[in-house]
């Protein structure tokens, strides 16, 4: 008889990691424009600790299952579906939950993993280079010779913002802790500004961008160390329209989500050997509680990762 049944990370209120069980639940059905995928590895991202203590103003059904990026492989495919085929590996994001053996996403939001490319690296993609890129590319406009300032550069956004400003052809200043600075600079940044020591607003200026994925005091200081005409992107905060007036600069907060197209663009770029995925620490699913306590923590290199299956 075929299999109905799957482990999936729940919880059932808001709460400390603690609230994260793991529980058997109904393999889910692909509906039309959707494909079912058997989830190897999941991103851990900062969202999905701040939607289980309720941070985030979205409505969610409980029992709620976390994660929203993944890599995987097709195993069924609903009605209307012809862009995958069952045992495809893809990678990209779904909204039902990713910290679970399978899961169901549209077809838009996904797409084909490069074989060079490991699952535990492709979950990374989603909510980090896909963010970066939306901040970067396509909101931001970077150009070559632009001066670009990306705070938080070790982290799951930040390492890859680093390596799309280089690969643009600008000009990187990068922040972290103490411990991150060399792994910054294996990023490709032109500098490092150690934010435990150095105010990064009184060594750097003329900046032509800023990421801001601090909000609070980080992003209080950015404004003065952009030219006018530059550009603000905040990840956590909507930046203030009249501090924006005041100093010449445009600034905004990403809206939108990564399409098939911006993933498979992050794919290319990944093959031709202009960008790297970069795993932090890798969790099983049973220790979703421990992924989400280090996440917490803001601090580290790179994605974490629940591993949900062999391959
Ligand atoms: N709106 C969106 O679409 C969106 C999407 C993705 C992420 N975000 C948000 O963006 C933020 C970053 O996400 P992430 O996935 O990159 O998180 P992450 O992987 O947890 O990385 C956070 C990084 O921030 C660094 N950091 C901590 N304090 C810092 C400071 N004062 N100055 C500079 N760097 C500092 C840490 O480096 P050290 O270890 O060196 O301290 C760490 O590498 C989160 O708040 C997340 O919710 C928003």
């Amino acid at each position: 008889m075929a299999q109905t049944m799957m482990r999936a990370i729940r919880y059932h209120r808001f709460g400390d990691p603690d609230v994260l069980q793991l529980e058997r639940t109904p393999i889910p059905e692909p509906q039309t424009g959707e494909v079912l995928v058997r989830v190897i590895s999941a991103g851990v991202l900062p969202i999905d600790w701040k939607l289980r203590k309720g941070l985030i103003p979205l409505p969610l059904k409980f029992p709620y299952t976390p994660g929203s990026a993944l890599a995987g492989i097709v195993e069924a495919v609903g009605s209307g579906v012809s862009a995958f085929r069952k045992g495809q590996a893809v990678f990209g994001r779904s909204p039902n939950g990713t910290y679970a053996e399978y899961t169901t996403a549209s077809v838009d939001s996904l797409a084909l993993k490069p074989e060079l490319l490991g699952f535990d690296e492709a979950a990374t993609l989603s909510g980090g280079a896909t963010t970066a890129w939306q901040a970067l590319i396509h909101d931001g406009q970077l150009k070559a010779g632009d001066r670009a300032l990306i705070h938080g550069a070790a982290g799951g956004v930040g390492l890859y913002a680093v390596q799309f400003a280089k690969w643009k052809g600008a000009y990187v200043v990068g922040t972290s802790g103490t411990a991150n600075q060399n792994f910054v600079c294996s990023l490709g940044a032109d500098e490092v500004i150690d934010y435990a020591t150095t105010p990064f607003e009184k060594v750097v200026g003329n900046m032509d961008f800023v990421l801001d994925m601090m909000g609070g005091e980080t992003l209080d200081k950015s404004w003065s160390v952009l030219k006018r005409g530059g550009t603000l992107v905040s990840l956590v905060a909507q930046p203030s329209q009249d501090k924006a007036d005041e100093w010449g600069v445009r600034a905004l907060k990403p809206a939108r989500l990564a399409s098939r197209k911006d993933l498979e663009d992050i794919a290319d770029l990944i093959v031709e050997g202009h960008v790297k995925a970069e795993v932090g620490q890798i969790f099983s699913l049973s220790e979703a509680r421990q992924a989400h306590e280090l996440s917490q923590r803001g601090h580290g290199r790179g994605r974490l990762v629940i591993r949900v299956a062999d391959e």
